[in-house]
């Protein structure tokens, strides 16, 4: 037995003869050059910078890239192939391996090449095992490379892949990788260490991308940053186990190279089936702003990406937990329509058994004990008040006590005789079994029919771990992940309006292969601002702004117990999906009216932040955060300078504002959407009483001083074209 993984891709008519066997896809900025008849398979032997369309200088360019004979090595010097294994001679990780009937040897030579406009596909045939691959090339309009992988077994006999990975070489001089870990609570910790000779290798095996998942592994010159400093990084677009992976070899190569990570017995392919890697994606830039831009710039064109301004949401999970009283909630609602909120989520909580986290995953009625007329007057008066409302759901769990579990316990994932270790109580529902998805997606679709549901906060809040099902105690990751894609893309086709968020204990499940499916991710369930600054610049290397929900806290944060100012808290959360955790009941006038103000501020910047570039500035002082939203014409950009801790100059030293026309004017000053902090500053900042006006160029390299703050103070500018 084997899964058809997704179909394979068809090939288009060849259009050859393609100049001197090399393939030239540009676009966006960026060139790959494929050598196709290589002796070790194609090569890419470029990707980066855009190149000129000269067919002499390409073909030299491939012909230079072959490596000569060396001592002690074979009498072909390998070089990384797209397919690259040992019977071509290569000597590093693999790009495919497994093994079957005919052996484990592996090797594949071109049979055809299709190439049109900004897409090149390879098939590739290994007549002795029986199998054939394509290889799927794609430029983006913004220049984000794409590479698949399909593998087809051809044979009569089954085959078992227990890898398949797309690689990017990158410049020999990439010598430093940065990257993420991460946990609960703290996903996206920025780790950069050198990228030394041999394998760094990162992997999931966490049946979803995890918490501490690299969203993007990096490699770059020594020191760059978000400015600058030429770095490449890649993506593997897919929500179940993974793996990347930076590899230097001692012929000069290096490369990324990433792809789903296969648990034992998942790859197996009876005669004509096929299985496929995920889309892996990398971007390049001068600094990760420029690399993390190709992302955004390609999110953002779909068709299905969240276009209407986004609505500043309420989440009531920190405000009430478990504690569901409609006299609560309503009150609730109420202060969060009057300071401007337009959706609002009722979290955990609603469902049968649900009084606390020990019970009720997977019996998704609303339970009439807390709830005797159901949602319903909840959602009225959410309505009445003009805001939307959401719902907190997490399909794919269930509680060892709920009525799910007891009738069903067959639907549990369970690959032994006794349940797999749980998590908050919890296990994980086998939706690639038939009856548990058609039971699930039927809950869900009636909740949907019967209450006007705008937004599900999906939450999934326990990792795989030992999921295995059948008789034979199968893995299951892979056809689990493929099941909840089918369950959101059927849900959202049956409720076009829908928008579904990503949650999984807060930041664990963010790639874009749940991005494509659903609207925006919660970030991290860490409130504190000065946590969010890292969690929040890493997240946006890879995910859209306005994708990433960012709520104002509670004054003292419920994870880190920090109390902190609200101005700081709504300066931290403005680039961003712009929400409020936080039981706004217990605020009094004053506040709630600083509230209103940074709610409205948000409005108004939404558009800036749903079109516009996100930038970071480098080589503050450490104290410093500096970060912005310049507009896509750079007319407008408002830049959060946050003192974390004290600078070690006083006044501070110069801070740029990046991501200007260098060739422009700016009038810069400062604006205090919520009222203005305590200043320590001992007299006015000239620039800022003056009302500056500095080109792009000036404000970008030289930059300006920012003013005297005490610690986890914030301070919001705006720099506006002027003539
Ligand atoms: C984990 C999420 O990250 C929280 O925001 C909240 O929804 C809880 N689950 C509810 O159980």
């Amino acid at each position: 037995m084997s899964t058809e993984i997704t179909q394979a891709p068809v090939v288009r008519p060849t259009i050859l003869p393609l100049t001197d066997g090399v393939i030239h896809l540009r676009r966006g900025g960026t060139s790959v050059v494929v050598d196709v008849h290589a002796l070790d398979g194609p090569v890419i032997v470029h990707w980066g910078v855009e190149l000129d369309d000269v067919p002499e200088q390409l073909a030299s360019l491939a012909a230079g890239a072959t490596l000569q004979r060396i001592s002690g090595g074979l009498d072909e010097t390998a070089r990384l192939g797209m397919l690259a294994t040992p019977a071509h001679g290569w000597l590093g990780t693999p790009g495919i391996d497994g093994h079957g009937e005919r052996g484990s040897s592996l090797r594949f030579s071109v049979t055809d090449i299709g190439v049109e406009d900004h897409e090149a596909t390879l098939l590739l045939s290994d007549v002795e095992t029986g199998l054939t691959a394509t290889l799927e090339l794609r430029l983006g309009a913004s220049g984000l490379f794409h590479q698949r992988i399909t593998v087809r077994n051809v044979s009569e006999d089954d085959f078992t892949l227990t890898s398949l990975q797309a690689a990017f070489p990158v410049p020999w001089d990439a010598t430093e990788l940065v990257e993420t870990t991460g946990r609960h609570l703290r996903e996206r910790s920025a780790q950069r260490h050198g990228f030394t000779f041999g394998t760094h290798l990162r992997e999931s095996r966490r049946g979803r991308p995890g918490a501490d998942a690299t969203l993007l592994l990096t490699a770059g010159r020594p020191g760059f940053g978000f400015e600058r400093g030429r770095v490449h990084g890649i993506h593997v677009a897919w929500s179940g186990n993974h793996r990347v992976m930076a590899e230097r070899v001692t012929t000069g190569e290096a490369f990324l190279a990433g792809g789903e990570l296969l648990l034992p017995g998942e790859g197996v392919l009876a005669p004509g089936e096929s299985m496929s890697t995920p889309w892996v994606m990398g971007s390049w830039g001068d600094g990760l702003s420029e690399l993390s831009h190709r992302f955004h710039d390609e999110w953002r064109a779909r068709p299905q990406h969240p276009r209407r301004p986004r609505p500043v949401t309420l989440n009531t999970w920190e405000a009430v937990y478990f504690d569901h009283d409609l006299g609560k909630l309503t009150e609730l609602a109420d202060v969060a329509a009057s300071v401007g909120v337009e959706r609002f989520v009722l979290d955990d909580g609603w469902f049968n058994g649900r009084r606390d986290d020990t019970a009720g995953l997977g019996d998704w009625f609303v339970d009439e004990q807390v709830w005797p007329e159901g949602l319903h007057p909840l959602v009225e008066h959410v309505h009445a008040a003009g805001m939307e409302f959401g719902l907190w759901v997490e399909p794919e769990m269930v509680n060892p006590d709920s009525d799910l579990a007891r009738k069903h316990p067959e639907w549990i994932l369970q690959a032994r005789q006794d349940l797999p270790p749980s998590g908050r109580l919890q296990q994980v529902l086998n939706l690639a079994h038939p009856n548990a998805y058609a039971f699930i997606a039927g809950r869900l679709h009636a909740l949907l029919e019967e209450y006007p549901i705008s937004y599900l906060k999906w939450d999934h809040n326990r990792d795989l771990v030992d999921a295995g099902s059948g008789p034979g105690g199968r893995n299951m990751v892979h056809n689990h992940t493929l099941a909840l894609y089918r369950l959101l893309d059927e849900l959202k086709q049956a409720h076009p309006t829908l928008e579904i968020e990503s949650c999984a204990s807060g930041g664990a499940r963010v790639d874009l292969g749940i991005l494509d499916r659903t609207d925006r991710i919660w970030t991290s369930d860490c409130l504190d601002p000065l946590e969010r600054l890292e969690n929040q610049k890493y997240t946006s290397l890879l995910v859209p702004p306005e994708m990433m929900g960012m709520h104002l806290t509670s004054p003292v944060v419920h994870s880190t117990r920090r109390t902190v100012s609200l101005n700081l808290s709504a300066a931290v959360a403005l680039f961003g999906h712009f929400g409020i955790e936080w039981d706004l009941t217990q605020t009094d006038h004053t506040t709630r009216a600083s509230i209103a103000e940074w709610v409205s501020f948000a409005k108004d910047i939404r558009d800036l932040v749903a079109t516009g570039r996100t930038v970071f500035g480098d080589g503050t002082d450490p104290g410093l955060d500096v970060r912005g939203m310049v507009a896509a014409d750079k007319s407008r950009a408002i830049y959060a300078v946050t003192q974390i801790t004290t600078t070690i100059t006083s006044p501070p030293a110069p801070i740029t504002l990046p991501g200007l026309n260098p060739h422009i004017n700016y009038r810069v000053r400062i604006i205090h959407p919520g009222g203005q902090d305590p200043q320590p500053g001992q007299s006015p900042l000239a620039w800022d009483r003056q009302e500056s006006v500095l080109n792009g160029h000036i404000l970008s390299t030289i930059g300006l001083r920012p003013p005297v703050q005490y610690p986890q103070q914030a301070t919001i500018i705006e720099a506006l074209h002027t003539i």
